[in-house]
């Protein structure tokens, strides 16, 4: 028998807010089972849902995007590592645009991020009287437009 959880213990245990978690439960992202007195009790599994859950969002994930994936986990059995691995593949792509965006910000925090306010000296050499504004607004090169090479003869590159 799965051992069961007061909203309060698996609060405690999560870090995730029993008012959230009644708002999960509301969304179908989690469930709970009753006691006599109307009581919510959740089985242990349930905190690796809400784990994925809190990380999903942080990854920016929507709810609704998140509800999708969390379908997908069997709900007549406790989801097994095979499950949450077929989750894991197509999160996989997700993830690694994320890693892509984290890295092209970081790299960015010294350099000319191709925004429009040629204020840094890099800018004159990436971002000439500004001319990525051509491609769009915004930090085009965290977007993830390409820097145009500054060596000559070298083509132009991409942040991470
Ligand atoms: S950092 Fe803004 S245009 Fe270069």
């Amino acid at each position: 028998m799965t051992e069961l959880l007061t909203i309060g213990a698996l609060s405690e245990r999560t870090g995730v807010a029993p008012s959230a978690l009644r708002y999960y439960e509301d969304r179908g992202l989690i469930t709970s089972e009753r006691t006599g007195a109307s009581h919510r009790r959740y089985s242990r599994p349930v905190a690796r849902r809400i784990a994925f859950i809190v990380f999903a969002q942080r990854i920016g994930l929507s709810l609704e995007e998140i509800a999708g994936e969390l379908a997908r986990l069997p709900t007549d059995r406790v989801p097994s590592r095979r499950d949450w691995a077929r989750l894991s593949r197509s999160w996989s792509a997700r993830i690694d645009e994320r890693i892509d965006e984290l890295e092209r910000l970081k790299a960015g925090l010294t350099d000319c991020i191709g925004c429009g306010c040629l204020s840094l000296d890099r800018c004159s050499l990436a971002n000439p009287k500004d001319r990525v504004a051509r491609r769009g607004a915004g930090p085009r090169f965290w977007v993830g437009d390409s820097r145009p090479s500054t060596t000559p003869g070298k083509p132009a590159t991409h942040d991470a």
